[in-house]
């Protein structure tokens, strides 16, 4: 991809809580953990030294353990936390000098957030709520109601514009919070767990529901979850967090076949690797076996391993697989296959 599919670009970011951050920097930059300069100086390391890009139309997803800085990162990308270090670029432009008139605009327009505590009025039936933000941006009533009706819509809330807040579910009061966002039609969508309070059905829905939207409409979304199947069914690539640092970024498959460290790995445990895992990611080259093209039907490297299975436990002896070209990549047997499965 090119810079100019660069949506989001974050550079040298900190941000520090507490009123001496330079010394909890240099504590940082000289090797300090984040609990050691909180313990040293009171000081909480909420980012620390970002350095990555959003793309353009992607899904991506922040991860990582509680008080990993997940939220402090999205909210720097709106400046509800200004950064004590470092430079956010959207579309090219520094958000990170804007003033205040410029900076509303961007989150008027560029920025949407929804939030994981559905945040609705109460008092406010559900088309007040979603077109609340836009009569705040001094957009006509008619106007207002019409990108309300439309964004509710898009949700599936068509006809629920009359409901008050509490006779809806939370799945539905969720849909309200997604229509107030996309009423804006924003770039961006910044989404903070906002579907971690739903009951697993539901949330499964959203996450449908999200991809749908995104497919159709092209926006690019900034998802934080703690559920590493949310992230890799939602998510083009995965940004996982670990004390304030982003540790590693990359697609699903990328982190699950090279993680750069434990954290990173255990994100995976317990989880159905065969959602992501292909036939090459698993094939073994081993010397022992020769491959003879004709006397055994190869696998595909790209047939995803839910679609070997059957092939592999029925053969007696091991698989062969080839790339695209019909080159030989190695050869999967049944043991192996089961051991990959049972690693998640
Ligand atoms: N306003 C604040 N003042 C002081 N410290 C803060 C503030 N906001 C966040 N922090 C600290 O910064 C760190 C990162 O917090 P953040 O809320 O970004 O974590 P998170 O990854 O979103 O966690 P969670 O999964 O629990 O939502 C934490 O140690 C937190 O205590
Ligand atoms: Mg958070």
């Amino acid at each position: 991809m090119t810079r100019s599919d660069e949506i989001i670009s974050v550079r040298n970011v900190y941000k520090v809580f507490g009123s001496d951050s330079d010394v909890a920097m240099k504590m940082v930059q000289e090797g300090a953990s984040k609990a050691e300069v909180f313990e040293k100086t009171g000081q909480v390391i909420g980012v620390f030294n970002a350095n990555f890009c959003v793309q353009r139309g992607e899904i991506f997803v922040i991860m990582g353990l509680s008080g990993s800085g997940k939220s402090t990162m999205v909210r720097l990308f709106n400046r509800l936390i200004e950064p004590t270090a470092g430079s956010i670029f959207l579309n090219g432009k520094e958000i990170t000098g804007l003033g205040d008139k410029d900076l509303l605009q961007v989150r008027r327009k560029d920025m949407s957030m929804v939030f994981q505590s559905f945040a609705l009025m109460p008092h406010m039936n559900v088309l007040d709520n979603v077109a609340f933000g836009l009569a705040i941006g001094g957009v006509t009533l008619d106007e207002r109601n019409g990108r309300a009706i439309d964004a509710l819509r898009q949700v599936g809330l068509g006809g629920q514009e009359y409901c008050f807040p509490h006779q809806l579910s939370g799945g539905m009061q969720q849909r309200v919070g997604l229509a107030r966002a996309l009423a804006n039609d924003p770039a961006i969508l910044l989404m903070d767990e906002a579907f971690s309070a739903l009951d697993p059905m539901i949330r499964s829905e959203m996450q449908g529901e999200l991809i749908k939207l995104q497919a159709e409409q092209n926006r690019t979304i900034i998802f934080i979850s703690h559920d590493i199947d949310e992230a890799v069914r939602i998510g083009h690539r995965i940004a996982i967090m670990e004390g304030g640092r982003v540790v590693q970024i990359g697609t699903p498959r990328e982190l699950l076949c090279n993680p750069i460290n434990e954290y990173v790995r255990a994100f995976f445990n317990g989880f159905d690797t065969s959602r992501i895992l292909k036939a090459g990611d698993i094939a073994q080259l081993d010397k022992s076996i020769m491959y003879e093209p004709g006397r055994q039907t190869p696998l595909k490297a790209d047939a995803p391993l839910k679609e070997i299975f059957q092939i592999v436990a029925c053969a007696s002896a091991p698989v062969p697989v080839v790339d695209a070209v019909g080159t030989y990549k190695g050869s999967i047997s049944q043991g192996h296959l089961l051991s990959c499965l049972g690693r998640g």
